[in-house]
């Protein structure tokens, strides 16, 4: 069985990356968001990145037109309906999933192969809202999707084997690793990564080091590539605190619960880069400005 066409869900920050993956791999891609402004913006973003990898001379001119051609924009559920995959990568709220996969389950053709992209939601709990427990699955891919090599595919007690096959296939086809996870919260990488990351945040509220500091010690003591405040301002704060929510409530436990600072970021509207502002300031993207509101 192949895959021939492929619709993704959520023209966000993941969602236009895992189109932008799938086009320049091949598949006619739809993908579809929930208003034109949004549909643009995630579009101009795989324009721009498909223009840095020609620009780098890792991509071909021709094929960059080539990927564009593969995507197909809509607004419209309805186009999906001959897709042999679906990926959903919208907001992570597990009633706003439940909805769009049980409407997505009334449109799309019998034996089409669900996956969500959820960071942190239960795979079980949304492939419920549809009648294809056999074919539905986690595809995580990580963020930047064009540059971060995982994916990984989260299998339920019900996932059809043969249908994990295809996820792991699918995965190396759009030129990524695959690792098998099996359905709990957060399944390998954010169970591990996310109580870092909300440590970070308690550090500094607990006045461990400021956030220059705490991103520098953990880039020069560690060599990752970006400090924690880093990298929460690229996953999303709100994106982190929705993620940190579902794990606290999966396991109870304090690693996961989401520091004071964090929700008041949220609703102050800091979700990091996306909005502009976070733990640095993106004014002038080039140099971001540490925040220094947020410290004590
Ligand atoms: N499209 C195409 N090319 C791009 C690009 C884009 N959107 N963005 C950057 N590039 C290119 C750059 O031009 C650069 O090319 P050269 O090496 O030829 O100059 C190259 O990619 C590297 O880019 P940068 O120099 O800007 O950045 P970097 O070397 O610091 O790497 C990074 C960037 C890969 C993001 C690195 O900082 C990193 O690995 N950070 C950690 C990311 C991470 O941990 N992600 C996981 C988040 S958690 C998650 O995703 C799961 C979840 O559910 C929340
Ligand atoms: P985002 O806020 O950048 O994008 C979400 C997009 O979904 C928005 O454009 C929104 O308009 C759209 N949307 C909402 N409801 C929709 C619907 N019914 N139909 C179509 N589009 C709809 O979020 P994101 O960071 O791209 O996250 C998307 C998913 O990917 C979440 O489940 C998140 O947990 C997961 N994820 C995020 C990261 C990350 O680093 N941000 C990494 C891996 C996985």
């Amino acid at each position: 069985m192949t895959l021939p066409k492929v619709g993704v869900v959520g023209c966000g920050l993941m969602g236009s990356g895992i189109a932008q993956v799938c086009a320049v791999a091949g598949y006619p891609t739809w993908v579809r968001d929930v208003a034109p402004p949004l549909i643009d913006k995630g579009l101009a973003a795989i324009e721009k990145s498909l223009s840095k990898f020609v620009e780098k001379g890792t991509l071909p001119a021709e094929q960059k037109a080539a990927a564009l051609s593969r995507l197909q924009p809509t607004l419209r559920l309805e186009d999906l309906a001959d897709c042999d995959l679906v990926i959903e990568a919208i907001i992570e709220n597990p009633d706003r999933k439940r909805e769009l996969f049980a409407e997505l389950d009334k449109i799309v053709k019998p034996g089409a192969i669900f996956a969500s992209n959820t960071s942190s939601l239960s795979i079980t709990e949304l492939m419920t809202a549809t009648h294809r427990a056999p074919h539905f699955l986690g595809l995580h891919f990580f963020n930047p999707v064009l540059l971060m090599q995982l994916v990984e595919v989260v299998k339920t007690v019900v996932t059809d084997p043969a249908v994990i096959s295809l996820g792991m296939e699918f995965a190396r086809q759009v030129g990524k690793v695959p690792i098998l996870a099996t359905d709990r919260a957060g399944f390998i990488v954010n169970r591990l990564l996310v109580p870092y990351l909300l440590d970070a945040i308690r550090a500094l509220e607990e006045g461990a080091g400021s956030i220059e500091d705490i991103d520098q010690g953990m880039k020069l003591g560690c060599n990752h590539p970006m400090g924690p405040f880093s990298l929460l301002d690229l996953v999303g704060i709100d994106t982190t605190y929705y993620i940190a929510e579902i794990l606290f409530d999966e396991y109870r436990e304090k690693r996961f619960a989401p520091p004071p600072l964090m929700k008041r970021m949220v609703l102050a509207g800091m979700y990091g880069r996306k909005t502009g502002k976070g733990f640095y300031d993106y004014s002038d993207p080039k140099n971001p400005r540490v925040n220094r509101l947020l410290e004590v």
